[in-house]
């Protein structure tokens, strides 16, 4: 029986070769607003492995008083054709689609970036998300933002695209139609006609400049999920207007709002959260419509994008991070070999990082937007060596996966009798137990690959030089380090110990978190939920610092629930038994002001020390006594640095074995210096 998913799909005059695609979203690798060379590779690897459309961008924005507020692409910009014809070849040489979201944000976005021209919307209304007071477009504000739209879709269309998608919901497109956001009594508010004029005149003058053939989609909310926003009748009569009209050839559907980030993760939910949950929804709209229906939302999983397909749900199914994690999924499905697949394990580190960091990465696919220096298919070394890998975590698990990649003969020493290292605590908190996809991901590929794993080995000097490696990887990973107190160290326990079910914390629970990773929220969530009496402590002037916004919202809700008490700017300072309990007294850097807190427990994270004995004990033995040739690593050259000519192999140390970081930084570290040796 032929898959439903690998079916092709005739989209107005396009033909695509199956049913997947990449819906548009902004990594935000844009240089000055152009999508350069790590922007295109990026997209290019989906062509590559198979996929049938590529959505670029996210919100590329057709004017400059739309502040590109993550990394948009400028649309407005003449300079960006080229740009756009090159990354168009490169996925049209590999057999995709090549579209691009466009928009203009309306009032989602801050006005203090880009050009500071003010940003406006249909009325005045405060966004929650950027804080930001559009101010109310004027009749010139009308003219001069429908002209630019149609600028830039025919800049688009010169570079080669073979459609654009509107971006309706949140921003510019839908603030008009929408009640909540406009509010005006004017000829542009009130009845529908009135709402829709923007919109329309949007439409119609794209239209006129790009001609009947182009290929022109629009992604809305056929529901506002949020009180004063539109229902599904609503939704629903507009987009039958739309689809009256002849103006739009395809719909990508969704419901919700994106105000805020409680918003944005119902609309794309991310682990511990449930998988496809408006797929029954975008259904329904495609039983009453003619227009092909698009949709993506935590269908990260092929037998469920299958299912979006065979019962006739959508025409096209979104898998976005599924193809961030792993861009090859469709050649795996194709070659029957869907058990391949690295799968997306919904953390949403991807995303997060846009606004933390400015860039979207993969948590655990170190290769995803590296493709000009970092490979997804890992090529075979000419010469095969010995590797033996000390340490089953992310970074070892990734370095023995890399190593028997290239042919090499690897040995995976695990002093546990299973992998994972602090991952395996991580899903200890059941809400992120889909994490566990980065361990059996590579259990499983390590089993494929015929590498030697040894669990329960506790990995000795010794042990290792009877193995007479050629190379040496100290993965060992790192330990709970506490925090400086002036006394009372011996009274505290870390939030390993909490995940670990080591300590069950009950009663009056101060948490001490200087960290600020998930470490310490995952822990300091169980606790919550667990019934205790929490405060949080942090020095920080928010709690969870180093957590974007995404994955803080599912922790900052069991704290809600659960009447958490978060105290920020301060730290505990020391800790001593005082009647039957304990009296921690917390103070702030900001001022000599201290103040006692009886509690049952102080639990703290400040973080893990390397665990890099066994580093040491190698490391005269080897030829490069642990040393690193950072250029070369980066240049993506073999480690040759010879300190020792006497050693016996080379020695390296990747993860929390040297300093403590997170999952993506474990595995990077390891795919980089592994797939050089
Ligand atoms: C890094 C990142 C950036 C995104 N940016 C946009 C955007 O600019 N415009 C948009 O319509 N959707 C954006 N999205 C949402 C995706 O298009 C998609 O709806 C979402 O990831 C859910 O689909 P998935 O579960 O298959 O990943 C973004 C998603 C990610 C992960
Ligand atoms: S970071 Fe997480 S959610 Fe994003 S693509 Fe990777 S595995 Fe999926």
């Amino acid at each position: 029986m032929s898959d439903p998913l690998l079916e092709p799909f005739e989209l107005k005059h396009l033909t695509l070769r199956n049913r997947i695609f990449s819906s548009s979203h902004e990594p935000a690798y844009a240089e000055a607003g152009m999508p350069t060379d790590r922007y295109r590779l990026y997209h290019e690897e989906k062509a590559k492995g198979g996929v049938a459309l590529t959505m670029t961008a996210g919100s590329a924005v057709v004017a400059e008083d739309s502040p590109p507020s993550f990394g948009n692409l400028h649309a407005y910009d003449d300079a960006i054709v080229p740009w756009i014809q090159r990354m168009t070849d490169g996925v049209h040489e590999h057999g995709a689609a090549c579209m691009i979201q466009l928009t203009h944000l309306g009032r989602r976005t801050g006005w203090s970036g880009g050009d500071w021209l003010p940003v406006l919307a249909p009325s005045p209304i405060r966004e929650p998300a950027h804080r930001t007071i559009p101010k109310e477009a004027e009749d010139w504000d009308i003219e001069r933002i429908v002209t630019k739209y149609a600028d830039a879709v025919e800049r688009m269309q010169a570079g080669g695209m073979d459609g654009v998608e509107l971006q309706s919901y949140g921003h510019l497109f839908d603030a008009w139609w929408s009640p909540g956001t406009n509010q005006r009594t004017d000829e542009w508010g009130g009845e529908t006609d009135n709402r829709l004029r923007f919109p329309w005149m949007v439409l119609e003058a794209v239209r006129d400049r790009v001609g009947p053939e182009f290929i022109i989609g629009l992604r809305m909310f056929i529901e506002e999920s949020v009180p004063g926003g539109f229902d599904t009748e609503v939704g629903m009569d507009l987009l039958s207007r739309l689809e009256a009209s002849g103006l739009i050839d395809f719909i990508n559907v969704a419901k919700g709002s994106i105000h805020n980030d409680v918003e944005l993760t119902d609309l794309i939910p991310i682990h511990g959260m449930p998988a496809a949950p408006m797929l029954d929804f975008a259904g329904m709209v495609r039983a009453a419509t003619n227009l092909p229906v698009l949709h993506a939302a935590k269908i990260d999983d092929v037998a469920t994008a299958r299912h979006a397909i065979r019962e006739g749900k959508l025409d096209l199914v979104g898998m976005t991070r599924a193809q961030i994690a792993d861009p090859h999924l469709v050649n795996k499905i194709i070659e029957g070999r869907e058990e391949l697949i690295r799968p997306c394990v919904g953390a949403t580190y991807c995303l997060d990082r846009i606004y933390e960091a400015g860039e979207a990465l993969c948590l655990h696919n170190a290769a995803t937007s590296r493709e000009a220096t970092m490979p997804h298919v890992i090529p075979r070394a000419t010469a095969p060596r010995k590797v033996v890998v000390v340490g089953a975590g992310p970074a070892g698990l990734e370095a023995a996966r890399v190593a028997g990649e290239r042919g090499h003969e690897v040995v995976l020493l695990e002093v546990m009798p299973w992998a994972g290292g602090q991952i395996r605590l991580a899903i200890r908190n059941r809400r992120r137990s889909d994490l566990a996809g980065i361990i059996d991901w590579r259990t499983s590929e390590l089993e494929r690959l015929g590498v030697d794993v040894r669990y329960d080995t506790f990995a000795e000097a010794d042990l290792v030089q009877s193995l007479e490696p050629d190379v040496v990887i100290i993965a060992t990973g790192g330990f709970p380090q506490l925090p400086d107190l002036e006394t009372g160290s011996a009274h505290v326990s870390t939030s390993w110990d909490v995940l670990g079910g080591d300590v069950i914390p009950t009663g009056r629970v101060m948490f001490y978190d200087d960290n600020g990773t998930h470490s310490a929220l995952s822990a300091a969530e169980m606790i919550a939920r667990s019934g205790a009496d929490l405060e949080i402590v942090t020095p920080e002037r928010m709690f969870g610092i180093e957590v974007g916004g995404m994955n803080h919202v599912p922790y900052a809700r069991a704290f809600n629930e659960t009447d958490t008490r978060i105290t920020i700017n301060q730290r505990v300072l020391s800790v001593r038994p005082e009647a039957g309990a304990l009296c921690a007294e917390i103070g702030s850097d900001h001022s000599n002001h201290r103040v006692a807190r009886h509690v049952d427990h102080v639990v703290v994270d400040h973080g893990t020390q390397p665990v890099a004995d066994l580093y040491f004990d190698l490391k005269a033995a080897s030829s490069n006594l642990g040393a690193v040739d950072y250029g070369a690593l980066m240049d993506g050259r073999p480690q040759s640095l010879e300190r020792h000519p006497g050693g016996a192999f080379q020695l390296f140390r990747i993860g929390d074995a040297v300093a403590g970081r997170n999952i993506h930084a474990a595995i990077y570290d390891a795919l980089r210096l592994v797939k050089d040796l």
